[in-house]
C-alpha cells in the first residue's frame, strides 16, 4: 500500500456513521431492493461495502492514476463493491450519480467534487438516509462538517506556495513576467494552488501578467497558451496548476518556434509520469508532486466508517517537489 500520509489532524469523535450503521441495520432488515423508495444505505450488513464513487471526470494523467488507485483498491477481493461513475467535469453530473447512490442504497458514498460550492442539498439528503459520505482530492465549501465523515487529499494551498517559493528562489531579481493556467473555475485545487503561489511570490519582482483558466486539460492548456503568446511577447515563465496544462504550454512554444524551459521556463503541478519525463528532458524546470493514490486510504476509512470506528476528519497526503536533476533519479521506479 502505498500510502504517505504527512499529517493526521484527529477532530472527529466516535463516527456518526456508527449511529447511520445502527439505523440503516434495522431499516435493511426487510431487504430494501436497490432503487427502491426509501434509501437503507450505511450498513454492509452482509459484510461486503457496496461505496458509490463519483469521480471528477478523465481530463488528466493525474484523474487516471486516481481513478485506477480506487479501482484496484475498493475490489471484491478487499471486501468492496465498487460502484464507479464519471462526471466529465460536471457538477450537476455528480450531483445526479449521488442522488443514484442514496436510492440505491450503496453503504457509503465517496466522491472527488468538481467545483467546491453547491453540496450543502444533496450532502443533506445523503446524511437524511443514514449514508456516511468520504470527500477524496478535492474538499468542499461548507460550514456543516457533519455533512461528511473525512475528507482525504493534499494540501493544494502548500502545492502553489511550494511551486512560488522555488520560482521566488531561482528568478527574484530578474523581472520575471509570468502566465498563469489556472485548473477549472471553483475548483478547490485552482482556487488554492493560486492563492499559495501568489503569496509565495509576493514582494518578489516576479510578476504575473495574464491568467486564464485551462481546465486541467492538455488541449486548453495549449488553446490558452497559444493566446498568451499572441497577446504577450516578454513571457518569462508559466505556472501551470497541473502537469497536461503544462503539457499543452509546451506544444504552443514549441510551434510558437521557442524553447520550453530555456526561453519560457516552466513550473507545473503533479509529477505524473508525462509531466515527470518532460521535467527529466528538461522542457519543464519545476514539479511540485500531487499525489493520486487516495485509494488505500479510502478502503481504510470506509472501513472504519462502517465498523462505527473513530476516523480523522481531515487526512493530508504528503508532496514532495522535483527539479530536472530529481525527476531523471525518480523516473524509473515511479508509480504513475
Ligand atoms: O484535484 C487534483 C487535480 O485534478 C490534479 O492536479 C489535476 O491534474 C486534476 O485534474
Amino acid at each position: 500500500m502505498a500510502r504517505t500520509i504527512l499529517t493526521r489532524t484527529v477532530l472527529a469523535a466516535v463516527s456518526v456513521a456508527s449511529l447511520f450503521a445502527l439505523s440503516a441495520c434495522a431499516s435493511d432488515a426487510g431487504g430494501d431492493p436497490a432503487g427502491g423508495g426509501e434509501s437503507a444505505g450505511g450498513g454492509a450488513d452482509d459484510g461486503v461495502i457496496t461505496l458509490g464513487f463519483s469521480q471528477v471526470g478523465a481530463e488528466s494523467g493525474w484523474r487516471a492514476a486516481n481513478t485506477k488507485s480506487i479501482q484496484d483498491t475498493l475490489t471484491e477481493e478487499n471486501g468492496f463493491e465498487l460502484k464507479f461513475s464519471d462526471a466529465q467535469q460536471k457538477q450537476e453530473n455528480q450531483i445526479q450519480a449521488i442522488r443514484s447512490y442514496i436510492t440505491q442504497g450503496v453503504d457509503v458514498i465517496a466522491f472527488s467534487p468538481v467545483v467546491e460550492t453547491g453540496w450543502d442539498p444533496v450532502l443533506q439528503e445523503a446524511k437524511a438516509a443514514g449514508i456516511p459520505v468520504i470527500l477524496t482530492d478535492r474538499a468542499v465549501d461548507s460550514s456543516d462538517e457533519t455533512l461528511y465523515e473525512s475528507f482525504i487529499g493534499s494540501d493544494f494551498v502548500k502545492e502553489g506556495e511550494m511551486a512560488g517559493e522555488w520560482v521566488a528562489e531561482q528568478y527574484d531579481g530578474e523581472g520575471f513576467k509570468a502566465v498563469e493556467l489556472q485548473g477549472t473555475t471553483g475548483a478547490a485545487p485552482a482556487i488554492d494552488r493560486k492563492e499559495g503561489f501568489e503569496s509565495a511570490i509576493e514582494g518578489t519582482d516576479v510578476e504575473i501578467i495574464d491568467s486564464q483558466t485551462g481546465n486541467f486539460t492538455r488541449a486548453e492548456g495549449k488553446t490558452v497558451m497559444e493566446g498568451f503568446l499572441n497577446k504577450h511577447d516578454d513571457i518569462d515563465l508559466v505556472f501551470a496548476h497541473n502537469d497536461d496544462m503544462g503539457l499543452g504550454a509546451i506544444e504552443a512554444i514549441e510551434a510558437a518556434g521557442m524553447v520550453p524551459g530555456e526561453d519560457i521556463k516552466i513550473v507545473t503541478i503533479d509529477a505524473v509520469k508525462d509531466g515527470m519525463q518532460a521535467l527529466a528532458d528538461g522542457k519543464i524546470n519545476y514539479i511540485v508532486e500531487c499525489n493520486p493514490l487516495l485509494g488505500p486510504d479510502l478502503a481504510e476509512i470506509a472501513k472504519k466508517v462502517i465498523a462505527g470506528e473513530e476516523v480523522e476528519k481531515r487526512i493530508v497526503v504528503e508532496d514532495q517537489a522535483f527539479d530536472q536533476a530529481a525527476a531523471k533519479e525518480a523516473l524509473p521506479t515511479r508509480e504513475y
